[in-house]
């Protein structure tokens, strides 16, 4: 089948309690490791390109990366979505080069003018039978508000979400209860926790809607211990509890944004596999078992954390 928005996909994920993954594509070895997964366990999937995926692989290779997966699937729902757009024009480049959905990310903007961008982008995405998600709330500087104990700042005040939607009419919104992008999201020895209680009051106030979590890897440990083992550096990576995000899928979330768990999959597999096999040179050689940490992780996430396997 052709390329679909996530219209259809968000219905079924809110009715049916679980949350469609959105998994960010690089290259060939992560299309094709994050598709096989999704055959195999019969889920729809949403592939993400960010700013920095066009200015690494450049938009026609991307294009024509997920073409290919439609080719090798045909049964498979696809959306291939803009992640974090940052302005009206990367928006319209995505939305006239073939995606079917693309966020622009107004989040560090003040109130007014997120609106106003987004309803910019939405104007021209609708007009395009392309969906836009928007987002309210930042996720930077988490770290800093769970210091601060009063801490709301950075997350998404629930109070406003309903004039952004009306305004926006935007298809979907991206909020902030917690999460972080990267690994490094809470500080080793303390305890991570999402605040349910906001998504909760956002949920009330926005009935049927779909929200968006972004920064939701869970870093698992055995990887980064893989990592370290082999080389890497990366003490106090944390991510966000597995559980929790399972717990967010049953409700109203509908997209689950998860990056640096693949990167840390396939981080992991290269730097042993190189440990290992010192005299290898050929990239096929360790880039097959990337591939396929990549397969097991999006597998792990549709079947434990998602809950959209047996979904097509
Ligand atoms: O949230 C961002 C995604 O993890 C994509 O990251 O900008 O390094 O491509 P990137
Ligand atoms: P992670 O860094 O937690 O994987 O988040 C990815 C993301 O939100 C992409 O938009
Ligand atoms: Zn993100």
């Amino acid at each position: 089948m052709p390329l679909v928005t996530t219209t259809e996909m968000f219905k079924k994920a809110y009715e049916g309690g679980y949350a469609i993954g959105a998994f960010n594509v690089n290259n060939m070895e992560i299309v094709q490791g994050i598709t096989e997964a999704c055959r195999e366990v019969n889920s729809p999937v949403i592939l993400q390109v960010s700013k920095g995926a066009r200015a690494y692989a450049n938009h026609n290779y991307l294009m024509k990366l997920v073409e290919a997966a439609l080719l090798e699937f045909p049964e498979l729902p696809i959306a291939l979505h803009l992640d974090h757009g940052p302005d009206f024009e990367t928006c319209k480049a995505c939305i006239d080069g073939g995606f079917t959905s693309v966020m622009i990310d107004g989040s560090s903007l003040p109130f007014e003018e997120n609106i106003k961008l987004s309803k910019q982008v939405v104007d021209y995405a609708h007009a395009h039978g392309v969906v836009v998600e928007a987002e309210l709330g930042t996720l930077e500087g988490i770290e800093d508000d769970v210091i601060v104990e009063a801490g709301q700042g950075s997350y998404t005040k629930p109070e406003e979400v309903e004039e952004f939607i009306e305004r926006t009419n935007c298809d979907s919104l991206a909020i902030a209860i917690g999460t972080s992008h990267g690994a490094y999201k809470f500080k080793p020895g303390t305890k991570p926790q999402l605040r349910f209680d906001v998504l909760d009051e956002i949920v009330k106030r926005l009935p049927g809607f779909p929200i968006v979590l972004h920064g939701s890897s869970s870093v698992p440990q055995e990887f980064v211990s893989i990592i370290n083992k082999y080389g890497g550096n990366m003490a106090g990576a944390v991510g966000v509890p597995e559980e929790q995000l399972r717990q967010a899928a049953r409700s109203a979330v509908c997209k689950i944004n998860i990056d640096s768990d693949i990167r840390l999959a396939m981080t992991a597999t290269i730097r042993k596999y190189f440990a290992e096999h010192p005299d290898h040179f050929d990239p096929r050689q360790y880039l097959k078992p990337a591939r396929q940490a990549v397969k097991d992780m999006v597998k792990h996430k549709i079947i434990n954390v998602l809950g959209c396997n047996d979904k097509i």
